[in-house]
């Protein structure tokens, strides 16, 4: 299952052809009167389309806008009419950037008009820059209030221009698809984005008149946009701004130089968003690749050295960009960055995965001939599995030998009382899969649970009703069981061995100081199925940490506790050997518990005692009883 967080974006999208003409109502659906209207250079019959349409709720005008939103042109913008009771801009990524500053300043709404595929317009965050230097916000009040999307006055936007903005857009849906605050939402957001900007630019670099295709593209960069304000960027845009911000490289064409190089990094550690990315470009793999094709196809730059950037510049962008930790796919090393920004110098195309299954068949084809042929099956399907995990996650030499070493100190540490690749097992859930596969496939029978390294075969004899606990500390704990059949019919003769830890936690196994076997026993039931004894409470415990599995708990942050229990292994002619655990309700670790054996059906209501105690017991203060019915396959 898959949980998440999402807020919905409160934007008021207007969307289609000719939509500028709707600006000055919604303007007064905004109950506002005096406009500041902001711009960059280009598209000045635009602007002044914007003001006539405006009329007398035009209190004043700017068109100085400019890359990354000095703080002195907002200032200057400012002047224009400071008593603006809303801010529309019209433009790309710099007029929106700047009706955001100044919307801010002076507290009132923004209309954004965007011109581009940028995808700012429906995002909270402002980009400023004062004495030279960026630093970037996010606030609420940042985020426009109402979007005009109006596809015709982005049918003028150059086709190299298009195309670079329009994968900056894609870049904005790829890295939502592997960030670790994606939703379903956002995934579905940005698959179609990808797909719509793809079919739309693929379009108007061969028309760019073509009115729908331009819908298209705009629509996918709303959706892009709309990602890129829902969660958080990774790798990718870190180092486009890095790229820019450092090194004077133009955002877009940077943004779509990279792409393709950034995909190929997180490809191994994002597979699915990866697998995603690739279908929504038309392939059915190798989504690096694919970018890198699309974005000949369409005619965009491939190479860093092509927008300025330098060989002798790598090291210094690959260190600015690994400087701070943040989140990405695969880990950012300054190693992999270089090795990024080499292959995006110089425009090579992102290789395919390669194709290493000769390998794996020839290993599997080795087995053909072992007669068993379950050996062969399982053996055969080992080798399959442990070839993908090496392929899947780009195994390296390190993490490999890193393996070798773990299992080598897991060997090296089991004696006959310490079986730690049993512990193993445990923690990674492997022994409940087995368990689960091979005992609990009815539910009839009462579930099983693992046997655990505890168990010590021919424990005591305990009479009916006597006690196990030796007189160690704990609350009395009084159990009486009955084992039946699936019918109800009790099963008398049966052997019940059982066996818990003590008050701290600890079996007598681990207690060298303890005289002779202690809370643990084997009763056998009678003629009405009844076994019953004396205990104490059992309590959590950690498993043993002191060797390589506590570490892989320690360096996974995990705890090692497994929730209070007591242990059953019930032997009857005729029936199914049922190896289980009974756990306490209420008790620690239930919903966490280390090695997984937990089932709902095995938590039991260890009861407050009342009355007097069974056998003429006497106790002292509380004391518990447990009753339960076993039933055998
Ligand atoms: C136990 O319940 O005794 C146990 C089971 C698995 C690992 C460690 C302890
Ligand atoms: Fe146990």
């Amino acid at each position: 299952m898959r949980s998440f967080e999402h807020t919905g974006s409160p934007v008021r999208v207007v969307f289609g052809a000719g939509t500028l003409g709707a600006l000055r109502s919604e303007v007064e659906r905004l109950g506002r009167r005096r406009v500041l209207l902001v711009s960059g250079s280009s598209q000045p019959d635009v602007v002044e389309r914007a003001a006539a349409g405006l009329g007398d709720l035009l209190a004043g005008r700017f068109s100085g806008a400019a890359m990354h939103t000095p703080v002195e042109v907002t200032a200057r913008a400012l002047e224009s009419a400071s008593d603006a009771d809303v801010v529309v801009s019209i433009g790309g990524g710099s007029a929106t950037g700047l009706g955001k500053a100044l919307a801010v300043r002076l507290g009132v709404p923004q209309i954004a008009v965007p011109t581009t595929y940028a995808g700012s317009e429906v995002t909270s965050t402002l980009g400023e820059t004062a004495d030279g230097v960026k630093t970037t916000r996010s606030a609420p009040e940042i985020l426009p209030a109402t979007v005009l999307y109006d596809v015709d006055l982005t049918v003028d936007l150059p086709v190299a221009t298009s195309v670079t903005s329009g994968v900056n857009a894609m870049a904005h849906a790829v890295e939502a698809l592997y960030s670790p605050d994606a939703d379903p939402a956002v995934d579905a957001l940005a698959e179609q984005s990808i797909r719509l900007l793809a079919a739309g630019l693929r379009r108007i670099v061969t028309d760019p008149a073509d009115v729908d295709a331009r819908a298209d593209a705009l629509t996918g960069a709303w959706l892009a946009g709309t990602c890129l304000g829902a969660v958080g960027m990774g790798l990718h845009h870190k180092l486009c701004h890095t790229l820019g911000g450092s090194f004077g490289l133009p955002h877009a064409g940077t943004h779509t130089v990279v792409l393709p190089h950034a995909i190929a990094y997180n490809a191994s550690a994002a597979p699915d968003a990866v697998a995603r990315v690739a279908a929504a470009l038309g392939r059915d793999r190798d989504a690096a690749a694919a970018m890198y094709d699309f974005v000949v196809e369409v005619g965009g730059p491939t190479s860093l050295a092509e927008l300025g950037f330098r060989a002798g510049d790598v090291a210094e962008a690959a260190r600015l960009a690994t400087a701070r930790p943040y989140p990405n796919p695969r880990p950012v090393t300054e190693e992999g960055v270089t090795e990024l920004l080499t292959d995006a110098l110089a425009g090579a195309r992102p290789a395919g995965a390669p194709d290493f299954s000769w390998l794996t068949d020839q290993v599997v084809a080795s087995f053909a001939n072992a007669p068993d042929a379950r050996v062969r099956q399982l053996l055969s399907d080992l080798v399959r599995r442990a070839h993908a995990f090496a392929n899947d996650n780009d195994l390296t030499q390190d993490e490999w030998q890193y393996g070798i070493d773990f299992l080598t100190r897991t060997g090296a540490i089991t004696s006959p009382t310490r079986q730690e690749f049993i512990l193993l097992s445990d923690t990674l859930g492997l022994s409940s899969m087995v368990d689960l596969l091979t005992n609990s496939r009815t539910t009839e029978t009462t579930p099983s649970a693992v046997l655990g390294p505890f168990y010590v075969p021919g424990p005591p004899a305990v009479a009916p009703g006597a006690d196990i606990s030796g007189d160690l500390p704990g609350i009395p704990l009084r159990v009486d069981v009955r084992i039946e059949d699936t019918t109800g019919a009790p099963i008398g003769d049966a052997t019940v061995d059982v066996w818990q830890s003590n008050e701290d936690g600890f079996y007598d196994l681990q207690l060298p100081d303890l005289e002779g076997p202690v809370l643990r026993g084997r009763l056998t039931s009678d003629a009405d199925g009844m076994v019953r004894f004396w205990t104490i409470l059992p309590s959590e415990y950690p498993v043993p940490v002191d060797g390589p599995v506590g570490q892989l708990l320690e360096s996974t942050g995990r705890h090692p506790y497994r929730a209070p229990h007591l242990h059953f292994l019930i032997d009857a002619p005729g029936h199914r050997r049922l190896i289980t655990q009974l756990f306490v309700a209420g008790g620690a670790y239930l919903d966490s518990d280390t090695v997984f054996g937990v089932k709902d059906d095995l938590i039991v209501d260890f009861a407050p005692g009342e009355g007097s105690p069974p056998d003429g017991r006497a106790v002292e203060g509380e004391w518990r009883v447990l009753t339960y019915v076993f039933r055998m396959g």
